[in-house]
């Protein structure tokens, strides 16, 4: 898939419209996820994906969504086609990954992109419970036990997580390539 847009421009839309350091970051996560996943789900299409995983939250400081959740991904959306970047593809991820905008995921990238937002968050939390607070120290096993723990990181929503499933990857390898996908930018992510 060939996205509309290239990563550098990806990224200077999402420093013109998001200022927030921790979006931002939280951003490069998900990014670094997508790539991961996207290199066993959709070899040709990492750039692709990892765009998508960039630009998901790129209404994150000019939707409404505190009054209506609703407006979270469609405002997106219309940045990207305002901004000439218009693209069904990306456009349709970057909404399923809040079905509260009334378009569910249904394809691999969807999927993909709606469990790796939540599990970036749920790595960080755990990262930060460590006495390092460094993602590389984070073990699988740390990771399956806290997942189970609802009020751990009760944020990060674990049936978003699971849904990787639906793309005939495992949670077990989904941990694997969040963990080294996360470590491999490390810096970046202050972890
Ligand atoms: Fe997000």
């Amino acid at each position: 898939m060939e996205a509309k847009l290239t990563r550098e421009q990806a990224n200077d839309l999402l420093h013109k419209y998001v200022k927030g350091e921790n979006y931002i970051v939280h951003s490069y996560a998900v990014e670094a996820i997508m790539r991961g996943l996207a290199k066993k789900l959709a070899p040709d299409d990492v750039e692709y994906w990892g765009i998508c995983g960039l630009l998901h939250d790129l209404d994150e400081e000019t939707a409404p969504w505190r009054d209506d959740f609703a407006t979270h991904g469609p405002v997106s959306c219309q940045i990207l086609q305002d901004e000439g970047f218009g693209d069904p593809v990306m456009e349709n991820a970057i909404k399923s990954h809040n079905p509260a905008c009334g378009k569910n995921p249904e394809t691999t990238l969807e999927y993909a992109l709606i469990a790796a937002d939540p599990m970036s968050g749920f790595i960080k939390a755990i990262a930060q419970i460590y006495p390092d607070k460094k993602v590389a120290s984070v073990k699988h096993k740390s990771v399956t036990k806290r997942f189970k723990e609802a009020r751990f990181a009760a944020g990060a929503n674990r049936q978003y997580m699971s849904l990787i499933e639906k793309t005939g990857m495992s949670m077990d390898e989904f941990i694997d390539i969040a963990l080294e996908s996360m470590t491999e930018i490390a810096d970046v992510l202050g972890l």
